[in-house]
């Protein structure tokens, strides 16, 4: 594949169609001001904004906690079963449009049974919406739930309890949160039964926390994936041993911006982490907050660093399936489609011989 000669237009038009996987997505983050205030209305919840625009206004996020303040606010308008399908179902919709084979869904249990929803409520919706679109939309989806690190590991023993019958509904457990002064070690024994317990785990780290949170996330938590992860470039042998051990970085560039990790796109550190050899990936974290869904993530991100072109989309799009958790013949198969669409691209691109006329 000759990738070098591709305009930066044609990788404009790459970014938003080459096939691809998101593994870092809120879903409570994709819940635009519009359904939100449908879901005021419909549960006849008062919120403290009076108009989609002023709710808009409000968000201008500081750091992570003024982000989550917000964020936890918005989703107390999720009180039924057909809200949290509402919710899934418009991001999955949107998902397609953006050519997202497969989705990896986090949600956060806990900020809905502390306003007295059931867990059972909460997954019944979400899974409504994922077999539906598997069904009408031809998209792969699964379900994550995070344990929110600003509260104790006994409230996420016990919100593990209220999830484990519903087992079969989702593939792993997540941390996520306030993360400064909320280390891994917190969680090291929920992980481990949820080891036990052959789940899946991720864990946020080093999106504002130090270096020592992404190392602390691997030898205590034993996490497979790092979401973010941007600081572990502070330290130099973690990132020789996540590039050594191919341990996935789902990074959220608009989020990092949105949230002062960076100072602007320009100035993240994504093209130096993949050039490192890291398994790295792009991903919207809270798309209706921070400004864009994931092809807006890669545009906005490949606009603003020169050393990004086709051979990192590539890349990118590549580790997003590689790093799913799913069986090793269904991403192969997806790799095998984002390898077609590569090579029908550069026969687009590539003139055709005029047979010496
Ligand atoms: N970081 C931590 N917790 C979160 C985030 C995030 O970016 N988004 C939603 N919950
Ligand atoms: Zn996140």
């Amino acid at each position: 594949m000759n990738l070098d000669k591709i305009s930066r237009k044609d990788l404009y038009d790459i970014l938003c169609n080459m096939p691809k996987a998101e593994l870092h997505i809120h879903i409570e983050g994709s819940l635009e001001p519009e359904l939100l205030f449908e879901l005021a209305t419909r549960n006849g919840i008062l919120l403290p904004y009076a108009t989609i625009p002023e709710l808009r206004a409000a968000y201008d996020f500081t750091d992570l906690q003024s982000f989550l303040d917000i964020y936890y606010a918005g989703a107390g308008v999720l009180q039924n079963e057909e809200d949290f399908f509402d919710m899934a179902w418009a991001y999955l919709k949107r998902a397609k449009t953006e050519h997202i084979l497969h989705a990896e869904i986090f949600f956060d249990p806990q900020t809905h049974m502390a306003r007295g929803i059931p867990f059972k409520t909460v997954i019944n919706g979400l899974d409504r919406a994922i077999s539906q679109a598997r069904e009408e939309l031809g998209l792969s989806a699964s379900l994550i739930p995070c344990f929110l690190r600003h509260l104790s590991e006994d409230d996420a023993f016990a919100a593990l309890e209220d999830a484990l019958p519903f087992r079969d509904k989702f593939i792993g457990v997540g941390l996520d949160s306030s993360e400064r002064g909320n280390p891994p070690e917190k969680f090291a024994r929920v992980f481990a039964r949820c080891r036990e317990l052959g789940l899946r785990l991720v864990a946020h780290a080093g999106e504002e926390g130090p270096a020592e949170y992404i190392r602390h996330a691997l030898d205590l938590l034993h996490a497979e994936r790092i979401d973010h992860g941007v600081h572990s470039l502070d330290d130099p042998q973690l990132v020789a041993r996540l590039a050594q051990q191919q341990i996935p970085l789902t990074i959220c560039p608009l989020s990092n911006v949105k949230l002062r990790v960076f100072s602007s796109l320009s100035a993240h550190n994504i093209g130096t982490l993949l050039a490192a050899g890291i398994a790295v990936t792009i991903n919207s974290d809270d798309p209706a907050y921070f400004g864009g869904y994931l092809n807006r993530n890669y545009t906005a991100t490949f606009a603003a660093l020169p050393e990004l072109g086709a051979r990192e989309a590539y890349q990118l799009a590549r580790n997003s399936f590689q790093a799913s958790f799913v069986d090793e013949s269904i991403k192969n198969e997806w790799i095998r489609e984002l390898d077609e669409f590569f090579s029908g691209m550069e026969q687009e691109l590539t003139p055709a011989p005029n047979n010496g006329k």
